[in-house]
């Protein structure tokens, strides 16, 4: 298979990225927040298994790491993954391309799949056949798949924003449009704004065998959820 297009991107960043998310006042303003949001969605107890996606240089990771969660990361950059192991020697690290063919030892099930400003790098269908492979093949019944990223709540608000410009290969989420099109795909999915233009899904699989009556921490129970507004700089 040909080198994915756009690994040497992240491969170059890689050094700087946590200065980047530190100092960055754009899309990473609000950096922090989406990771304690993921983090609180995905309400882990000790022992649970972790998979990570796109795992950078292990700032989500390391949280699962310090609630007792034994965590696996994945990452196609080698430059990436070597920080991560770095920082966070207790992460079980596979390098890999999400677009590929996924290796064996990721053929097996975890109790919280979280990806954290990566989904963007895929196409609205890309996104839901990969939740949904996710949801089918690697998450425990009663599993949760959480995913922080840039997203508004409407594909209007989206457009209004003016981030349809703002990188031609990249495919910012829009809650809307991702519940109508995940509407018969056997997945329920609830989305939490956190800034402007970031924001928190939590998937799981539909069935009724598999709802809980009630879920505060990611604030799914009974009917589907309705999609809220974001929470706009000063407003
Ligand atoms: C913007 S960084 C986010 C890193 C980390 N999750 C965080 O929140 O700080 C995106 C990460 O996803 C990885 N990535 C992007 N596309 C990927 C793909 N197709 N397969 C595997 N990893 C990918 C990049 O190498 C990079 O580490």
């Amino acid at each position: 298979m040909p080198e994915n297009t756009r690994l040497p991107i992240f491969e170059r960043w890689a050094a700087r990225y946590d200065q980047s998310v530190r100092t960055d006042q754009g899309i990473f303003a609000s950096y922090d927040e989406v990771l304690d949001a993921v983090v609180h969605a995905a309400a882990v107890a000790p022992g649970m298994r972790v998979l990570e996606l796109g795992i950078g240089t292990g700032n989500l990771a390391q949280r699962f790491v310090t609630l007792g969660c034994e965590v696996w990361g994945t990452d196609f950059s080698p430059a990436m993954l070597a920080i991560v192991r770095e920082k966070v020697p207790q992460v079980t690290l596979i390098q890999m391309d999400l677009t590929a063919d996924w290796p064996e030892a990721l053929q097996q099930r975890f109790d919280r799949i979280v990806a954290n400003f990566v989904l963007h790098e895929f196409d609205l269908a890309t996104k839901i056949s990969l939740l949904q492979r996710l949801a089918t093949h690697h998450l425990m019944a009663q599993g949760l798949i959480v995913v922080g990223d840039v997203a508004f709540a409407t594909a209007e608000l989206r457009q209004q924003s003016g981030a349809e410009t703002w990188d031609e290969d990249e495919f910012y989420w829009a809650a809307d449009e991702t519940m109508t099109a995940c509407a018969g795909s056997g997945l329920e999915i609830a989305f939490q704004p956190i800034s402007w233009c970031t924001g928190v899904f939590v998937v799981r699989l539909s069935s009724p065998l598999q709802m809980p009556t009630a879920d505060v921490a990611t604030g799914l129970q009974g009917p589907p959820p309705t999609v809220p507004q974001p929470i706009r700089p000063g407003g």
